[in-house]
């Protein structure tokens, strides 16, 4: 009873407040989110302060918190109905850390549904271009709705490719240093994206899997193609949803 009936109270309160019923948005428990920020430090080699100061500058973006308020009150389709305005960014803050420390030129991410992820990760590329970095960013979604929240000033070092991951994939020419898998959560479909970007990934890419608390695919691809792997389990703060992880393999 100690451990399920808090998770119950979760239940009622989500229920009460929450309109997500998928794709769910909370924040990290505290140790959960010092246990990313290390294991970033050790792949990156950047002090975990570091890495927890630019969680809190993701975290502390009050312009992409008030781009989404904005969004998500004014709007009124079917995305807009099952999204919460107060969000907070879970494993993404990670997502976001990486781009800051590795500058990446060229940034994959997969299935994007509202565009939280793509404005988190170009809100990412905007400060790297303010500091002499520039770099890009594609999202794809099969979905041709998808992405109501990816729009001025994100839009500016991104664009989505609407259409199936796999085909978008496929027509990229650029050499990709960051990529982040979150289409088509089936175990062959995630395996058939990594095949497809295996000869394009550049020499110190680094693949974000958000699959892997699911399935070993991005663990397989890394020990075929001579890349490390370790698997971040998330721990969601005062939500009833077990959580995700980012699968992270790099060179
Ligand atoms: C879990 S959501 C993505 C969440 C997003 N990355 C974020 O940060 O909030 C999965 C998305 O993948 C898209 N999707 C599913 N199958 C796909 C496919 N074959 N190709 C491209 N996108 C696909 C769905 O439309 C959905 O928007």
């Amino acid at each position: 009873m100690a451990y399920q009936l808090p998770q119950l109270k979760r239940i009622l309160i989500w229920l009460a407040t929450s309109k997500e019923v998928t794709n769910f948005t909370y924040g990290l428990d505290s140790n959960n989110r010092l246990q990313l920020a290390s294991i970033i430090s050790l792949i990156t080699q950047v002090d975990t302060n570091k890495v927890l100061s630019y969680f809190e500058e993701i975290e502390q973006d009050i312009d992409l918190r008030e781009l989404i308020k904005t969004s998500i009150c004014q709007g009124n389709s079917l995305d807009r109905n099952s999204s919460d305005a107060n969000v907070q960014y879970g494993r993404r803050i990670g997502w976001y850390a990486f781009v800051r420390i590795l500058k990446p030129k060229v940034v994959i991410e997969t299935g994007i549904d509202k565009g939280l992820g793509s404005c988190v990760i170009c809100s990412a590329l905007l400060r790297n271009q303010a500091e002499g970095h520039s770099g890009q960013y594609y999202g794809t979604d099969i979905n041709p709705d998808a992405g109501f929240l990816f729009t001025s000033p994100y839009d500016q070092v991104g664009k989505i490719l609407y259409g199936d991951s796999i085909e978008s994939l496929q027509l990229l020419s650029e050499s990709i240093d960051l990529f982040i898998n979150d289409s088509d959560h089936s175990a062959d479909y995630e395996m058939e994206e990594y095949k497809v970007i295996q000869e394009k990934l550049s020499l110190k890419s680094v693949i974000l899997g958000d699959n892997s608390h699911e399935t070993d695919k991005l663990q397989r691809f890394a020990m075929n193609t001579n890349r490390k792997f370790i698997f971040f389990k998330e721990k969601p703060k005062k939500h009833w949803y077990p959580g995700g992880g980012i699968g992270i393999a790099w060179s």
